[in-house]
């Protein structure tokens, strides 16, 4: 569904990542954490094309929903530039979300621009009771956002690859560490942090691809990936969450 949302409020929140709060009835329809909303930046052709973006947050009482991106191509950078008070043109919810099971501890990990989705998930769970621990990994301390909004959810840990806040190493460094039992794990992030994940963790999961798409639309390939069966899918239709061991990465 096509709509025109207004901006609610827009800030930075680490080195070119940006937070937009939007409004609008389309927020009724946002159930699954895990889904994300395809943005039209502008009117003109010179970025006519759609941007795939997370939903990190859904608030169906105000009916607004938040959404986290990287400003780092033309587009990405012109949004980032909107302020209170204008429109943005929204297609959402797509994609297939996280699967919400009632379990009794669950991992969640999250690798840099990855870490938003987990946000609502980790919202849903914990009104289903289930008990959150959050992983979340950055390049450095410039990168790092939404720790202290994890923190509010269950126990958080930060790793980040040069070592200037938490743990210096990887998201695996910490889960070594970690000696809760989990039932299941969630992740989204980089595609070589899911792949390390599902060989190395004893846990059924769910992962995000979402790092793998292009137009976000079905129509640019850009996304299409080997499954275990041997035959072929688009993350951004079937997409982009998938339970572990489904998709070849
Ligand atoms: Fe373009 Fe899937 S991202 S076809």
């Amino acid at each position: 569904m096509k709509n025109l949302m207004n901006i609610k409020s827009q800030k930075q929140i680490a080195d070119h990542i940006y937070e937009m709060v939007l409004e609008g009835d389309i927020t009724s329809s946002m159930k699954t954490p895990g889904q994300f909303v395809h943005v039209r930046v502008s009117d003109s052709t010179e970025h006519v094309l759609r941007r795939p973006i997370s939903i990190a947050d859904i608030n169906h009482e105000q009916s607004q929903f938040t959404i986290v991106y990287r400003a780092e191509g033309a587009g990405t950078r012109k949004m980032s530039a909107l302020r209170t008070g204008d429109s943005l043109d929204i297609l959402s919810p797509l994609g297939n979300g996280y699967p919400l099971e009632k379990n009794e501890h669950v991992l969640i990990v999250g690798g840099g621009i990855g870490v938003p989705p987990l946000y609502e998930l980790s919202k849903q769970l914990n009104r289903l009771g289930v008990k959150t621990t959050h992983v979340l990994g950055f390049n450095s301390k410039k990168d790092v956002f939404y720790e202290e909004k994890f923190r509010t959810l269950g126990e958080t840990h930060v790793a980040t690859a040069d070592g200037s806040c938490g743990t210096e190493g990887f998201v695996t460094d910490v889960i070594g560490d970690l000696k809760d039992d989990f039932d299941l794990f969630y992740a989204c992030g980089p595609k070589v942090m899911l792949k390390v994940l599902s060989e190395t963790m004893d846990l059924d999961g769910y992962i995000s691809l979402e790092e793998r798409m292009g137009c976000g639309f079905g129509v640019c390939y850009a996304c299409v990936c080997e499954t275990a069966r041997g035959d072929y899918i688009k993350l951004c239709t079937e997409g982009p969450v998938f339970r572990k061991g489904e998709i070849v990465l």
